[in-house]
């Protein structure tokens, strides 16, 4: 991992750590909190202990995920007494507001991502506390707010845990967090959002609610920044979005097919993903710019989340199997093929035993290459928390366990076609112990390969790969040469 810092300024600045969980969304999102931090006089470190200012950016999904940050909180909470400051970004953030504070006490900043924005403001005011020196002054420097939605309550009081710098008022807003301070973590592959927030209210999903209203970038920006990305070496960039496909370019200039076009047109561009997508926005015209552009890649991941049509509906998903399986065969009609992966959720309430089966037989009729399972868990404020039928955990793990073997099964015959062929290959590392390189194809499939003895190639380089061996979830190849 690469550790950012402005070079300019040495070791005498304030540092942060910083731990993401969650979705590809997160990650990126903490690309910009990085660098909004190393612009403000901050250097990135490795390791809590070395750190002022420790930021967890959290994922809140599953109540798994939620867990993770409050036993991260626990466990260093004894740090505070060195003066340490702890923020808590993302979802868990805007989902639990201030509630953070009273379960995790030394928490002195909450901030969901809508208003990242705000950071600067917010920063400057958490700067503005000394944890360690409760002088009055210090605490109520902090409660005065400054510009912007950040908010301080530690006013005039003695006791320095009740610094309390909040962003969690923008969940309306119509703006993105652009910043030209990315700090992108891989020189060769690089995300840009295209649109935040989601306004489809899946019954289930608790991302409308940590995330705000759905917001487009204009096109034109979206491109300034893919161009200046190739400038930069970028080959492969990847487009990301709650819901891509409902991207509406605020200067009304092109969809979001014409946009993946565009962006697969750049001079320098060999590779554009796009993630995620919702089966109802999801266009013809995707597949049509998938046909048409060379460098967007044969790979859609198109979430189902189940096969039942009465399920689909009391999850609000707003289409039916018969219209998600229209969507796959656009794609199979492709001139391409194109690789097509998903996400199922299992024992949603309600679930029967032949809805489950249901979900099993779409996954033998669609053959996917790749699909990503859970349990159901119900998340608050959402809709179907006032469902009946909770389905056992006992029951939802058995399901789980039943769909991966039979996708493992289908995913076993799958990957044995590419075996004789020979695929392009982006070279990803080196796995030392076992002698291959790390590739990835342009359907999103892991190929390890082999090299004639003393060859060296280039982390981000594309090469050739004949496939001699499959497994469940990667191929086996040797280098063309
Ligand atoms: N329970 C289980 N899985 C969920 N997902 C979203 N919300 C929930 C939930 N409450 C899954 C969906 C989504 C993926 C990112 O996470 O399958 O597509
Ligand atoms: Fe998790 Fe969804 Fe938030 Fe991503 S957007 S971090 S998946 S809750």
């Amino acid at each position: 991992m690469g550790l950012y810092s402005n070079h300019m300024s040495g070791d005498s600045l304030k540092t942060f750590y910083l731990e993401t969980f969650g979705c590809q969304m997160n990650v990126h999102d903490s690309e910009k909190v990085i660098g909004t931090l190393v612009h403000e006089g901050y250097r990135q470190v490795q390791t809590v202990e070395q750190a002022d200012l420790i930021l967890y950016n959290t994922c809140s999904i599953r109540d798994k995920a939620e867990q993770k940050v409050f036993h991260r909180l626990a466990d260093f909470k004894k740090l505070q007494a060195q003066g340490k400051k702890f923020g808590v970004l993302g979802c868990v953030a805007q989902q639990e507001g201030e509630k953070i504070f009273e379960r995790a006490p030394h928490v002195s900043l909450v901030c969901g991502s809508a208003s990242y924005r705000n950071l600067p403001q917010m920063l400057a005011q958490l700067d503005a506390v000394d944890i360690r020196d409760s002088h009055p002054a210090n605490t109520a420097r902090a409660g005065a707010p400054s510009t912007g939605k950040a908010r301080g309550s530690g006013l005039g009081t003695r006791d320095s845990q009740l610094v309390r710098i909040t962003g969690l008022d923008d969940r309306e807003t119509d703006e993105c967090f652009e910043t030209e301070f990315t700090a992108r973590t891989n020189p060769h592959r690089g995300y840009i959002t295209i649109i935040e927030g989601c306004d489809k209210f899946c019954a289930y999903c608790v991302v409308p609610f940590t995330r705000g209203k759905e917001r487009s970038r204009t096109s034109d920006s979206v491109l300034a920044e893919a161009r200046q990305m190739a400038d930069l070496g970028y080959t492969e960039i990847q487009l990301l979005g709650q819901n891509v496909n409902s991207y509406k370019d605020p200067a009304g200039k092109r969809s979001f097919a014409e946009l993946l076009a565009a962006v697969g047109e750049v001079p320098g561009i060999r590779r554009v993903r796009f993630t995620t997508s919702h089966p109802r926005d999801f266009g013809r015209d995707i597949v049509e710019a998938i046909d048409a552009v060379p460098a967007l890649c044969d790979h859609v991941h198109l979430p189902v989340q189940s096969g039942s049509d009465r399920v689909l509906d009391a999850m609000q998903r707003l289409y039916t199997r018969d219209q998600y399986l229209e969507r796959i065969a656009w794609m199979k009609s492709a001139k391409r093929e194109i690789s097509i992966t998903t996400d199922v959720i299992v024992g949603f309430p309600g679930e029967t035993e032949e809805e489950f089966a249901q979900t099993l037989s779409l996954l033998d009729e669609v053959g996917y290459d790749g699909v990503f399972t859970f349990k159901y868990s119900p998340r608050p404020n959402t809709p179907a928390l006032s469902l009946d039928d909770a389905i056992p955990d006992q029951e939802k793990a058995r399901r789980l366990e039943a769909l991966m073997t039979a996708q493992k099964n289908i995913q076993t015959s799958r990957y044995k076609k590419y075996i004789g062929g020979t695929l392009e290959a982006m070279v990803e590392g080196k796995n030392e112990s076992r002698g291959q390189w790390i590739g990835r194809t342009s359907q999103n499939k892991t190929l390890n390969f082999t090299v004639p003895q003393g060859s060296l190639l280039g982390i981000g380089s594309y090469v050739p790969v004949r496939v001699i061996g499959s497994f469940p979830n990667s191929l086996l190849g040797e280098l063309v040469v």
